[in-house]
């Protein structure tokens, strides 16, 4: 369903006219209910990967290669049939909740104006949906959270509520990028248990974004490792595992649970040949 052929990003410095490769000619597909994880250490990409995904790519910057979804161009698609494609395909679900929802308005208003602009729901069936939307990610007080301000809920509450606004949707691909690193570890595991289950439910496709490996196996049916703006190998969670095609997939194996943004334990910036 989604093609991604030669994907090159570079951007260049207003001031100097210099310019930074930031993604080097990487290709993945993923097929029809398919999880792809995007794992590698911070600034190897993952993020810019899906940036051009959803069109949203720094100003100025230039994007090369190709990106199909289900037989459109998205590189190709511009203004208004891409903004019909973000709204109606695609679903993003980002690390910072907090980020998703208007700070002034209410869960019930954002859930309903989500559907009302991707589908074209109308608002009053889209308000009688928003509590069953809820309870569908394991929200029980349903209509506490429906009134509530985005700050007055937490975060993992937060980020059940822009997955339910996600699922409103009906989107053809999840983009999930870090979606519980901002989360404390137990809610980690419930948001991405739920996100698991929701996505199994309606049989949709997922990338998803992380530095952590072994929650990408537990969740992916393939990963790819990044490196500096490069994939370097794809392969099923058993192969990066048991068979990994280059050092550096070996040394971030060796070397986790410790990859982490805060950079504790950085790895070996050796064995950098790419891998289909
Ligand atoms: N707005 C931007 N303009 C220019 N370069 C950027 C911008 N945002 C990120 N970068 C650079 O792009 C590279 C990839 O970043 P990113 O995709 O965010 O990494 P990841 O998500 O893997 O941590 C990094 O070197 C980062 O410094
Ligand atoms: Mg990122």
């Amino acid at each position: 369903m989604l093609n991604v052929e030669h994907l090159t990003l570079a951007v260049v410095d207003p001031d100097t006219g210099e310019e930074t490769e930031i993604l080097r000619g990487n290709s993945f597909s993923l097929r029809q209910g398919e999880a792809l994880g995007l794992v590698g250490e911070s600034g190897s990409g993952k993020s810019m990967t899906l940036k051009c995904l959803l069109g949203i790519e720094p100003g100025g910057a230039r994007v090369g290669g190709s990106i199909e979804l289900d037989g459109t161009d998205l590189l190709a698609a511009r203004g208004e049939q891409l903004r019909r494609i973000r709204a109606n395909d695609l679903a993003l679900i980002a690390q910072n909740p907090h980020g998703a929802l208007n700070p002034v308005l209410r869960v019930e208003r954002f859930l309903v104006e989500g559907m009302a602009d991707a589908r074209g729901i109308p608002k009053a069936a889209a308000k009688a949906r928003a509590a069953d939307l809820l309870r569908q990610v394991g929200i029980t007080d349903t209509e506490r959270v429906l009134g509530s301000y985005p700050h007055q809920l937490s975060g993992g509450m937060l980020q059940r509520v822009v997955i339910a606004g996600a699922m409103s949707g009906e989107p053809k691909l999840l983009l999930a990028d870090e979606p519980t690193t901002a989360l404390d570890v137990t809610t980690q595991a419930e948001v991405v248990a739920i996100l698991d289950e929701k996505r199994r439910q309606h049989g949709l496709s997922m990338i998803f974004v992380t530095h952590d490996l072994d929650l990408a196996a537990a969740v992916c049916d393939r990963l790819a490792v990044m490196k500096d703006g490069a994939i370097l190998e794809i392969g099923t969670p058993d192969d990066i595992r048991d068979r990994p095609k280059t050092e550096y997939t070996r040394a971030l194996m060796a070397a986790r649970p410790l990859l982490h943004p805060a950079g504790r334990a950085p790895v070996p910036a050796n064995g950098t040949e790419a891998h289909e």
